[in-house]
């Protein structure tokens, strides 16, 4: 089979190549991602003589066109996907998350394509911190942010297309992943890389929202069971059922760093910050007999902690453009 992978150059798409090359060496996989701030092609320089790698956008049609006409199956990462770059200019998320998602499902109908796409937990917006409930695959629609808003608007599409033209398609919504190669934009990497150059770990608020945390190892091979065991028109929750506040993964990064609490800073909060994601993944895991292996969240966050140490030289550039684009926007907390 031959799989177009759409984002294959970010976090998680990088990740998904390197298990998908190895596992499945009897398919080919292309990559198309045009390479925005958050790809860094360093990243799949040790394997590119096993894929194909294209420059190019899933919002230029015609592209998207020729290349899902050559394959077998679609997957796509391909999104802008930074809550709080989402806050400051939206426009591009409307660009990638809706448009770039239609001309992607047009092309999937005209060809009679595959199509499984990346979706989020954020979709459903947040729970209270004190709720006992979880996501499901029933919640209602209710996103916070301009980020979010996109990506529920790009789930919507596809379930409108396989119900009015039958498109094949599946979705899958996961939690937050953390992982090597992840951007230091994002929370996990930002505040090791922050520890790595002796600088404290920066906190929103009061730092006591959850995030439900998945290695991203576990979320690939979620993305491959549902490309192999999903039906079409289902959506499959992803997820390790790991809730923890945002303080207390700082805490953990202290004890493996052998620091105390002088090296946290609170600031002010993220406006429409959502309190509390949590995933019920039960009929992943029923239906797909799929489950997380990496269930000890310390364990795994010292695997990622040693991964940044070691690769320095693909975070460092990225990390002085990201804390000066965060300078700009941060103010400190009285
Ligand atoms: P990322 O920002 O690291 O990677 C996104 C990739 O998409 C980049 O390589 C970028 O260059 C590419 N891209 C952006 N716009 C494009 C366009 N118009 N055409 C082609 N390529 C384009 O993101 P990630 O964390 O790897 O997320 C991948 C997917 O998983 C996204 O759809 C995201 O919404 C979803 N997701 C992420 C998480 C998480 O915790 N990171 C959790 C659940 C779902
Ligand atoms: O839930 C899945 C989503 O997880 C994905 O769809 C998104 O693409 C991904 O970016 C992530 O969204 P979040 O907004 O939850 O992730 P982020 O890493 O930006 O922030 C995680 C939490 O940490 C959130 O509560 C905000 C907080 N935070 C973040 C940063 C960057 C801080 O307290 N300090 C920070 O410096």
């Amino acid at each position: 089979m031959k799989f177009l992978v759409t984002g294959g150059a970010g976090f998680i798409g990088t990740n998904f190549i390197y298990y998908s090359v190895d596992k499945y060496p009897e398919h080919e996989f292309t990559v198309l991602d045009s390479l925005t701030y958050s790809a860094n092609l360093k990243s799949l320089r040790p394997i590119k003589n096993k894929i194909k790698f294209i420059e190019g956008d899933i919002t230029e049609p015609e592209t998207v066109d020729k290349l899902v006409a050559s394959h077998d199956i679609i997957v796509n990462f391909a999104a802008e996907t930074h809550n709080d770059n989402s806050l400051q200019s939206p426009e591009n998320f409307v660009d990638t998350n809706i448009n770039g998602m239609y001309f992607l499902l047009e092309a999937v109908r005209k060809y009679n394509k595959r199509l499984h796409h990346i979706s989020t937990d954020e979709v459903f917006g947040d729970l209270p911190l004190t709720s006992p409930d979880s996501f499901t695959e029933l919640s209602r629609y209710n996103p916070s942010s301009p980020y979010s808003a996109t990506k529920a608007a790009g789930d919507l599409l596809i379930r409108a297309w396989v119900k009015s033209f039958q498109i094949e398609a599946t979705i899958s919504n996961c939690s937050n992943n953390y992982g090597p190669f992840q951007h230091v934009e994002k929370f996990i990497p930002r505040q090791i890389t922050n520890l790595l150059n002796d600088q404290p770990i920066v906190l929103y608020g009061d730092g006591k929202n959850i995030r439900d945390w998945i290695h991203v190892s576990d979320h690939v091979t979620g993305i491959w069971a549902v490309i192999n065991k999903g039906k079409s028109g289902e959506t499959y929750l992803l997820g390790a059922n790991t809730p923890l506040s945002n303080l207390q993964v700082a805490e953990i990064l202290l004890d493996i760093f052998e620091l105390d609490d002088s090296y946290l800073r609170f600031i002010t909060d993220r406006p429409g910050h959502d309190r509390k994601y949590l995933i019920d993944s039960a009929k992943a895991r029923r239906e797909l007999g799929w489950h997380p292996k990496i269930i000890d969240f310390p364990a795994g966050l010292k695997n990622t902690v040693d991964w940044y140490k070691f690769n320095k030289s693909w975070w460092k550039d990225k990390k002085e453009v990201t804390e000066a684009n965060y300078t700009l926007q941060t103010t400190e907390k009285k």
